[in-house]
C-alpha cells in the first residue's frame, strides 16, 4: 500500500494515475478508523478506480485545545485495517506543515448561513477549519467523487455548498450512518468512552427513534420539549442542544410544512466526550 506523507509526491502520483484515465475516490478521514469509515471507503473502491485516503487531525477546526490533544490518533492501525480490505488504497498522512505550510490558520468562508445553526452555534470557527482543510485536499488530491457521512450531516450539506460556490469539479457522495450493535453511532471518538459512558450512550439513539415515532403526530416544539425532558435527570448524559430542522436550510422547524424534508440532530456529552447523531423524520 503506498502511503504519502507529502503533497507534492502524491500529487504528482494521482496526476499521472488520473492522465492514464482513471477516476479517483477520496475518504478523508482524521483517521481512528472504524466500520463507519470502512463503508465509504468500500463504497469509493466500487465506484472509482483508484481510492484515496487521507488521515490527518486538521488542528483549525478544534475550538477545544484538549479535545485536539486527546483525539485518537492510530495510524498504523488504520494503514494495517485499510489493507483488509485493498492493498490498491492510497493513504495520504500528511504532516501539520505539509498541509498549513507553517501558517496553521483557517480561512474565512461564508456558506450562506449553514456555517451559524448547530454545531455552528457551539464551535466557534468550527466549519471554517473544515472549509479549510477540505478545500485543500480536494486541490492535491483532485478526486472524482468524495465520500462523507451522514452522521456529520451539518459538514456534508457545507462541503456540498464549499463545491457549488467555489466551482469544486467534484462529485459528493453522502452515505448513511454506521451504528454500533447498541445503536450508537459509529464514531473515532467512542474509543474513548469509559464502559460506564459506553452502557449510557445508546440512550442518545433510542431517544432519536422515539422522538422521530412522535413527530408523526406532534409538532417539532413539543417533540424538542420531550427531548429535553428525557434528558433532564439523566446521570450520565448531558444534552448540549436537540433541534428539528429543514435539511435544505438546516433552519429549526417553527411550523410543520408537508412539503419539506426534516431531520432531528443531538449533541450529547458523555463525560468530556461529546456525541453527535441525527435521524431523518420524514
Ligand atoms: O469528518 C471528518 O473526519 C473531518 O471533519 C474531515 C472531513 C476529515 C475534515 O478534517
Amino acid at each position: 500500500m503506498l502511503v504519502f506523507t507529502n503533497k507534492t509526491k502524491i500529487e504528482a502520483h494521482i496526476t499521472s494515475l488520473k492522465q492514464a484515465g482513471k477516476t479517483v475516490g477520496f475518504v478523508p478521514t482524521m483517521g481512528a478508523l472504524h466500520q463507519g469509515h470502512m463503508s465509504l471507503v468500500k463504497e469509493g473502491l466500487a465506484n472509482n478506480n483508484l481510492l484515496v485516503v487521507s488521515v490527518f487531525v486538521n488542528p483549525t477546526q478544534f475550538d477545544n485545545a484538549e479535545d485536539l490533544d486527546k483525539y485518537p490518533r492510530t495510524l498504523e492501525n488504520d494503514i494495517a485495517l485499510l489493507k483488509t480490505v485493498s492493498k490498491n488504497i492510497i493513504v495520504y498522512a500528511p504532516s501539520v506543515d505539509d498541509i498549513y505550510d507553517g501558517n496553521t490558520v483557517a480561512k474565512q468562508f461564508s456558506f450562506d448561513g449553514l456555517e451559524f445553526e448547530m454545531e455552528g452555534r457551539f464551535r466557534a470557527g468550527h466549519f471554517d477549519g473544515v472549509g479549510t482543510i477540505v478545500k485543500r485536499l480536494f486541490e492535491i488530491v483532485k478526486p472524482d467523487n468524495a465520500y462523507f457521512g451522514e452522521k456529520d450531516f451539518q459538514q456534508l450539506t457545507i462541503i456540498k455548498k464549499l463545491v457549488e460556490k467555489h466551482n469544486i469539479p467534484v462529485n459528493i457522495v453522502g452515505c448513511l450512518i454506521h451504528r454500533e450493535a447498541s445503536g450508537l453511532a459509529m464514531s473515532s471518538r467512542n474509543v474513548r468512552l469509559t464502559p460506564e459512558y459506553k452502557n449510557a450512550a445508546p440512550f442518545i439513539y433510542q431517544t432519536l427513534k422515539k422522538a422521530k415515532a412522535k413527530f408523526g403526530t406532534k409538532s417539532a416544539n413539543k417533540v424538542t420539549e420531550w427531548v429535553y425532558k428525557q434528558f433532564d435527570n439523566h446521570d450520565l448524559l448531558k444534552l448540549e442542544y436537540f433541534i428539528i430542522a429543514d435539511v435544505d436550510t438546516l433552519k429549526t422547524v417553527k411550523r410543520k410544512n408537508k412539503t419539506k424534508t426534516y431531520r432531528a440532530f443531538i449533541a450529547v456529552y458523555a463525560g468530556d466526550i461529546r456525541l453527535i447523531d441525527n435521524i431523518a423524520l420524514n
